[in-house]
């Protein structure tokens, strides 16, 4: 009988997360899912809510929860799966938020937090995984970057995010290098504008959603879903022989 497979799925209470752990959830597969659970637990409903869907699609699923902007939560996250399952085949780093702050508005806070919590937490992640990858038949790793690493549509400036995801995505690169001779594959999966749970933290707007939607050549914001499948993609055996890579999800917006 072939093991099951563990995949830990960070920021899984909402929208992407929550879309990539209901997309893999079924018979053989193991979940772990972590959320923050909101600034005091007040989320963590939400989390368990998710869970129990993908419970009731077949799958085992653990729980966990953690702020990404305190040192070692994510290592903590690997230990834990490893100390539920005893093994872990796929990472996909997904928490992380948007700050549409301009330079000369933000701060050097507001920069090492967006590093902490996008860049540092893929660092814990991938370096507490990396035994456990290697020792896998199937080890996957997936990051969630996004469109503001390389783009400012209609102005819009997330220079803190951009930042921290553009670094997320050249560590991802190289750690794919790393890696390729293990059997591992490390990809990058880029959001555009994606629709936002009324639950979720959004940057922007009801308006600026609006326009946002309308400036997508394909005249739509992303659904969670839709970038789940690129994610599922990423995991599967179909995908063992591509590594490296960015795949945007944004109905063309990376043309304009
Ligand atoms: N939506 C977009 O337009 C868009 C575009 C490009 C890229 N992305 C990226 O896609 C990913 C998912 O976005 P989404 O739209 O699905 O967001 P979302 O619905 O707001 O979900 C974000 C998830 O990340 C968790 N999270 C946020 N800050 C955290 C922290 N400090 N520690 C631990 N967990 C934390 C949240 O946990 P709690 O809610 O429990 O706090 C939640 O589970 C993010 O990395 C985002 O940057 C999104």
């Amino acid at each position: 009988m072939t093991e099951q497979r563990v995949t830990l799925i960070t920021g899984a209470s909402s929208g992407i997360g929550a879309a990539t752990a209901r997309r893999i959830a079924a018979q053989g597969e193991s979940l772990v899912l972590h959320a923050r659970g909101g600034k005091e637990g007040e989320k963590i409903a939400l989390l368990e809510q998710v869970a129990q869907q993908a419970r009731e699609s077949g799958a085992d699923v653990s729980v966990l929860t953690g702020d990404l902007g305190d040192t070692d939560v994510a290592t903590g996250l690997v230990d834990e799966a490893i100390e539920q399952f005893g093994h872990l085949d796929r990472v996909v780093s997904n928490a992380g938020f948007a700050l549409h702050k301009s330079v000369g508005e933000m701060t050097r806070e507001d920069l090492d937090h967006s590093h902490t919590v996008i860049t540092g937490a893929f660092f814990e992640l991938i370096t507490a995984a990396l035994p456990h990858l290697i020792a896998s038949d199937h080890g996957r790793v997936v990051a969630i970057t996004s469109f503001v690493v390389d783009q400012v549509p209609g102005g819009r400036m997330f220079p803190a995010t951009a930042a921290a995801k553009g670094a997320m995505e050249a560590m991802a690169r190289t750690f794919a290098a790393q890696v390729a001779g293990e059997g591992i594959t490390v990809n990058c999966v880029s959001p555009g504008f994606t629709e936002k749970e009324t639950s979720g933290h959004s940057a922007l707007s009801t308006s600026a959603w609006q326009s946002a939607a309308d400036m997508t050549p394909d005249g739509r914001l992303a659904r969670p879903a839709d970038i789940a499948a690129a994610v599922a993609f990423f995991l599967s055996d179909e995908a063992a022989h591509i590594t490296g890579q960015t795949l945007r999800v944004d109905g063309g917006l990376s043309l304009i």
